[in-house]
């Protein structure tokens, strides 16, 4: 990784290029399955997790048998959605880290920042940043500080979503226009704004 950032610095900036995350996510949502595989042989099992592993086929036309690390060595990744250790994100996260990507965390705020922090650290990120994306410019700057340290993007996992309980406790038709609008901001716009930010 060391090697590949300092390549990165003397050749200057790299602009951040098209996103490459389907078959990470695959080999991730493989790892949430993991269909009928023996569970016997510790050779296939992920040092982070105690669940087996399977080889991806890099065609694309299935599994085989064997090991899978290594093959998302030094794609950078942003995950935007870990609260806590039960969250989706941190699962995908883990498995990322552990095929070989380095990942940038977000936290939603300083009441979530303790519990974050050491997954984070954990999963040995280097950029470590608070976004709450109702705030104006947070998310931004989280992609200029992964433009600055890593001079491009391979992969995003947006994982997040809102909505006040109160909006929650009714039928969808009693949703108020504030509260729905809210809940659209944070689980569905926000990821409109990170597809056109990974583009730059
Ligand atoms: N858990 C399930 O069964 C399930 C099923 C289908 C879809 N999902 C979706 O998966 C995603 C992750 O859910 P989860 O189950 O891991 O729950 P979670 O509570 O662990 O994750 C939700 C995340 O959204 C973040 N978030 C909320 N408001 C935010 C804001 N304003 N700015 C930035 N981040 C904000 C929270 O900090 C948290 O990290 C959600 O989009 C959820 O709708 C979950």
């Amino acid at each position: 990784m060391d090697g590949l950032r300092s390549a990165e610095q003397k050749t200057g900036a790299a602009k951040i290029g098209p996103l490459d995350v389907a078959g990470i996510a695959e080999e991730c949502a493989w790892h949430a399955t993991l269909p009928g595989l023996s569970t016997a042989d510790a050779k296939y099992r992920s040092p982070m997790s105690s669940r087996p592993r399977r080889k991806w086929h890099p065609a694309g036309a299935g599994y085989a048998q064997g090991e899978c690390h290594g093959h998302a060595d030094g794609k950078k990744g942003l995950i935007i959605g870990i609260a806590n250790e039960h969250s989706l994100a941190y699962g995908c996260a883990r498995h990322f880290r552990a095929a070989g990507a380095e990942l940038a965390i977000t936290y939603l705020n300083t009441k979530s920042e303790p519990y974050v922090r050491p997954l984070a650290a954990a999963l040995q990120s280097d950029i470590f940043m608070p976004c709450d994306v109702t705030v104006p410019g947070q998310l931004e700057a989280v992609y200029e500080r992964v433009t600055k340290d890593w001079g491009r993007l391979d992969f995003v996992q947006h994982s997040i979503a809102y909505a006040r309980k109160e909006d929650l406790q009714g039928r969808i038709t009693d949703c108020s226009v504030e509260g729905f609008t809210l809940a659209m901001q944070v689980s569905v716009q926000s990821f409109l704004r990170m597809a056109k930010l990974s583009e730059r």
